[in-house]
């Protein structure tokens, strides 16, 4: 199957935003940023505002529609929020059709490194609970990825460079 979407995966800080633009431009796609999908259809104006207002059930069920929103879409680099490997479903829907699942691993302390603002993110705000949430999600990410790639110690064009030399070899 022709490769059609690619999406990013991976935890907080592990840098799927900022990639999915440089990628789309090397691959010729577009791209969408998830958290923003969520955001517009929100009603909120921020993530955190949506978390306060609502809760994290609310903001789960929104992120499950943007992904079934994306189902068929193509030509696509997608930058998915972190916890989108929650629901098994969000899964199938950004790979249907011919996705590639890349998993950006970040070590958490690069994670912490990267993220120095942390009052954005709903979810890092308390650091024990966080690190947690980063070793549990690990095997997810491991068991919904295609294609892995490590990104500590590596520039934005590094990763981009190997993840389109990794894609080529996985089609
Ligand atoms: C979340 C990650 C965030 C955002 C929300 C929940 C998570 O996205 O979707 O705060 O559960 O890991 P980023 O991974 O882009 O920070």
């Amino acid at each position: 199957m022709p490769l059609a979407k690619v999406i990013l995966i991976g935890f907080m800080g592990s840098g799927k935003s900022s990639l999915a633009p440089l990628l789309a431009d090397s691959l010729g796609f577009d791209f969408v940023d998830a958290d923003s999908e969520i955001i517009a259809r929100s009603g909120c104006t921020s993530i955190g505002e949506i978390f306060s207002r609502f809760n994290a059930t609310h903001f789960r069920d929104l992120e499950a529609t943007v992904a079934t929103s994306l189902r068929d879409a193509s030509s696509l680099v997608i930058a998915t929020g972190g916890g989108v490997i929650g629901r098994s479903e969000n899964m199938q829907n950004l790979a249907h059709g011919g996705g590639v699942v890349v998993f950006l691993e970040t070590s958490f302390a690069e994670v912490l490194r990267r993220v120095p603002d942390r009052s954005s993110r709903p979810l890092l705000g308390d650091l024990v609970a966080a690190e947690k949430l980063f070793r549990e999600r690990l095997p997810v990410y491991r068991e919904c990825a295609d294609i892995t790639v490590t990104t500590d110690g590596k520039n934005q064009r590094e990763l981009c460079s190997d993840i389109i030399t990794l894609l080529e070899s996985y089609q």
